[in-house]
């Protein structure tokens, strides 16, 4: 019965996420995810500069989004959220870890990620790594990104437009659930809460 709980869970998430545009013309690739779809491995570079990978994250609930730091408007409002969720879960919070990667690693560099984490939850892990490695852990999570550049920018300046979900994997490594860039704190704590206290 649980088992079928956390599938029907992860479906709804997938076509709730499908409903959503990424934020910008991101339009391809639009697959369904499995349930095992989100299984790491990863190799990235914390903001304090240390090499992780997804085992240092094993037990616990991992709340990931992926955007980056020059992001205008959706990354902070997303990870602002997710600072919410880990607030609202009290002391169950100490089983989740928020992680958010930078789909920019060119300019989000470990001094740079870790300006910017400071402004969400203290306990925010910002992570980066080489091209590579982004690439190797957003294919990981399905997160698509494509540089664009606006009309008026200035020279060497550019967006990235991506997918925008926020990603729940559990202990155990694997997918639980996507949610979509708009859901609210409180929706994304009940569903980790049904997760941590299953009844
Ligand atoms: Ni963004």
């Amino acid at each position: 019965m649980r088992r079928l709980t956390v599938l029907l869970t992860f479906l709804t998430a997938i076509i709730m996420n499908l409903g959503v545009e990424a934020h910008g013309p991101n339009q391809k690739n639009k697959e369904t995810a499995s349930i095992t779809s989100n299984r790491g491995p990863f190799e990235l570079v914390t903001h304090t500069g240390k090499t992780v990978t997804d085992q240092d994250y094993l037990g616990k609930f991992m709340l990931v989004y992926f955007g980056y730091t020059h992001c205008p408007d959706v990354c902070p409002i997303d990870l602002q959220i997710v600072s919410e969720v880990v607030y609202m879960l009290g002391k169950d919070s100490a089983k989740v870890q928020p992680l958010f990667v930078t789909v920019d690693p060119a300019r989000d560099t470990v001094k740079v990620m870790a300006d910017y984490v400071k402004h969400f939850h203290p306990r925010l892990i910002g992570l980066t790594g080489t091209k590579k490695q982004i690439a190797s852990a957003a294919e990981i999570y399905r997160m698509q990104s494509r540089k664009s550049v606006p009309q008026d920018a200035e020279p060497g300046e550019y967006l990235i437009d991506h997918s925008a979900a926020i990603v729940l994997i559990g202990p155990d490594g694997g997918g639980l659930s996507l949610f979509p860039h708009g859901i609210a704190a409180k929706d994304i704590a009940a569903d980790i809460e049904r997760f941590i206290k299953p009844r």
